[in-house]
């Protein structure tokens, strides 16, 4: 048996005539950029966050940079968040021009550590980007204390957590803006680039809206702005399978209940934490070896059997070489539990297409490499 780490034609077969309809409707209206599917998708897209503004984007590292842009946040000042998320959170802090400040992530979730942020906290402090890491909600109720405290900005990174809950707390509820990302394999993902961010402040959504579109909200009239827009063939794609998202994550969590319950008994790996109250939309199946030598040893034994396992984020970013590539940026405290986290992290297939065989296999080979080192946790 062969398990791959994607779905993306399985679930393209799934929803063929509803995809290839809209593509078609595209097609036909000679409108591809800022079109009349856009708008439509822009609309469900705010209606499935049950928030005002949707405003689509080239991708979701933009989706982050343009929120800090549209709340004024830039050279000089510092954005909080963590180095255990994938390296565009920081990239966009630093394409806005502000200082990275990394803390550590909390253990059980691996998303930012409320506790460590004050701490971090400077007069520069203008922000924070919680991730919501692997498909599960940051603790916003914790961080937006934090925010109100401070005064702070919350722009929530939400390119892995579409449909996901926190325990008394909606995505979008507690910041000012979500971003996130429409790449392929995200849990609402298109064939291509794209992105958007969700608000309800009317500012954040006319800014973006002309910063996206070369500072136009008019033809021939201009500002400063970029080339950044999700093209009308990306949000028919996006609108057609928005409408499954809830079910695909309700998939997501049914083969993580299963990896669970199979690997309940393993030794030598941590399985990934569900907290309370939470719903976690598994975007990506996350077990940490007990010794970070064995991380790339499980990851080519799986291979080895055909199944295709895979790591994020093995190098946290201020552990890439060259960091911080001349950009402003800042460790506050010790990060031992990302550190701990890079080193340890691997990911099984997740997808809502997979079948219960294959997630069975998955186990027992994840099951048959356990038993090779257990004697040695
Ligand atoms: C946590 C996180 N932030 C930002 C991004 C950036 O999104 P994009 O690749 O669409 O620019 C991604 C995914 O790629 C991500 O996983």
């Amino acid at each position: 048996m062969k398990v791959e780490f994607y779905g993306h034609v399985r679930q393209y077969h799934n929803i063929k005539s509803e995809i290839d309809k809209n593509i078609q409707t595209v097609l036909e209206s000679g409108q591809y950029v800022m079109g009349p599917m856009l708008k439509k998708f822009e609309a469900e897209l705010a209606a499935y966050h049950g928030m005002q503004y949707a405003v689509g984007t080239g991708n979701g590292t933009d989706s982050i940079w343009l929120a800090l842009m549209a709340l004024g946040i830039g050279p000089g000042d510092e954005v909080i968040t963590h180095p255990n998320t994938f390296f565009a959170t920081a990239e966009a802090i630093w394409i806005a021009g502000a200082t990275a400040v990394f803390v550590d992530c909390h253990p059980a979730s691996k998303c930012i550590d409320p506790e460590k942020i004050e701490a971090a906290i400077t007069s520069k402090t203008k922000a924070i980007i919680p991730v919501h890491l692997y498909g599960q909600c940051a603790d916003m109720i914790a961080i937006k204390k934090i925010a109100d405290r401070h005064k702070l900005r919350i722009i929530e990174d939400n390119a892995q957590g579409i449909g996901a809950q926190g325990a008394g707390f909606k995505i979008g509820q507690l910041s000012d803006v979500v971003s996130t990302s429409f790449i392929i394999q995200k849990n609402l993902g298109t064939f291509g680039d794209s992105g958007a961010l969700v608000t309800n402040n009317p500012d954040v959504d006319a800014t973006v809206r002309k910063l996206r579109n070369h500072g136009s909200n008019a033809r021939n009239v201009h500002s400063f702005g970029f080339n950044s827009r999700l093209d009308d063939l990306h949000a028919g794609i996006l609108s057609a399978k928005l409408k499954h998202i809830d079910e695909y994550n309700d998939d997501r969590r049914k083969w993580a209940k299963r990896y669970t319950a199979g690997l309940q008994a393993c030794k030598t790996i941590a399985l990934p934490v569900e907290l309370s109250g939470y719903r976690h939309v598994f975007h990506l199946y996350v077990v940490e070896t007990k010794k970070p030598a064995w991380r790339d040893q499980l990851v080519d034994f799986l291979v080895k059997n055909n199944i295709d396992a895979k790591t994020h984020y093995s190098i946290a970013i201020h552990q890439q070489a060259g960091y911080p590539w001349g950009k402003q940026a800042r460790i506050a405290g010790s990060v031992a539990h990302a550190e701990a986290n890079a080193a340890r992290c691997v990911s099984l297939p997740m997808y809502p297409e997979l079948t219960a065989d294959e997630v069975d296999y998955v186990i027992s080979k994840v099951k048959e490499w356990d038993a090779q080192f257990a004697s040695q946790v």
